[in-house]
């Protein structure tokens, strides 16, 4: 009885490591495979340039170190470095973004729901913070100097303000060779089609006219 328990037990550890096995992005089966949109398969990810064409710049991007335009309501912009821009990170698991940000600027409340993200203040200094799952939602926060380095759990909502006087600049790595984004606001109040005013109200606890107000920047 004792050792029919056991080897329970052993094949329910088995599977569950074989649950967070599947649950990060699969390892290469070869040395690279350059992704190739222009191919009509449908694989998860990108069909496999031919690696007779493959070059150096399939594996290159110029410019993370300029500054990027940061006159719009959030007082920020994200030059994402992913898959899209380096092909030669499909199948790699791992991609790159920069942020800058004006003074007081923000990276509204969102999501990346494929990768874990570290991020480092390369200037300046950022309010950052994430809020830990249902029921505690807790929220881990912290102000970051240059220099500092702070992760955010992959899934979990996190933000980050600029709280110095100056611009400021990180750059973050993301376990994904495409992280997603789920912005917070835009996905709940700027779906299209809208969410219905009925979940809306009952799940925020307020009437149709602050709905509509929140609405209305989409
Ligand atoms: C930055 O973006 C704003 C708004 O789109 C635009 O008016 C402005 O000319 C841009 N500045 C530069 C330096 O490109």
């Amino acid at each position: 009885m004792m050792k029919m328990e056991k080897s329970v037990l052993v094949l329910f550890f088995l599977a569950i490591t074989c649950a967070i096995t599947i649950a990060v992005e699969p390892s290469p089966l070869q040395d690279f495979c350059v992704a190739d949109p222009t191919s009509p398969a449908r694989v998860n990810g990108f069909p496999c340039l031919d690696p007779k064409q493959v070059k150096a710049q399939h594996f290159s991007f110029r410019g993370i170190h300029i500054p990027a335009n940061t006159s719009n309501p959030q007082g920020s912009r994200v030059t994402p470095v992913n898959v899209v821009q380096i092909p030669g990170l499909n199948t790699l698991g791992i991609s790159l973004a920069r942020i800058d940000y004006a003074p007081w600027g923000v990276i509204p409340p969102h999501t990346h729901p494929r990768a874990t993200e570290v991020l480092t203040v390369l200037e300046g200094s950022l309010l950052v913070g994430f809020v830990t799952s249902n029921p505690n939602n807790q929220l881990i926060s912290k102000v970051l100097l240059k220099g500092d380095v702070f992760v955010f759990p992959v899934g979990l909502v996190h933000f980050q303000r600029n709280v110095g006087y100056g611009n400021a600049v990180s750059i973050s790595a993301l376990s994904s060779q495409n992280p997603g984004v789920i912005t917070i606001a835009n996905a709940v109040f700027g779906s299209n089609p809208r969410i219905e005013d009925s979940v809306l109200t009952k799940a925020f606890q307020v009437d149709k006219s602050i709905i509509s107000r929140l609405q209305a920047p989409f």
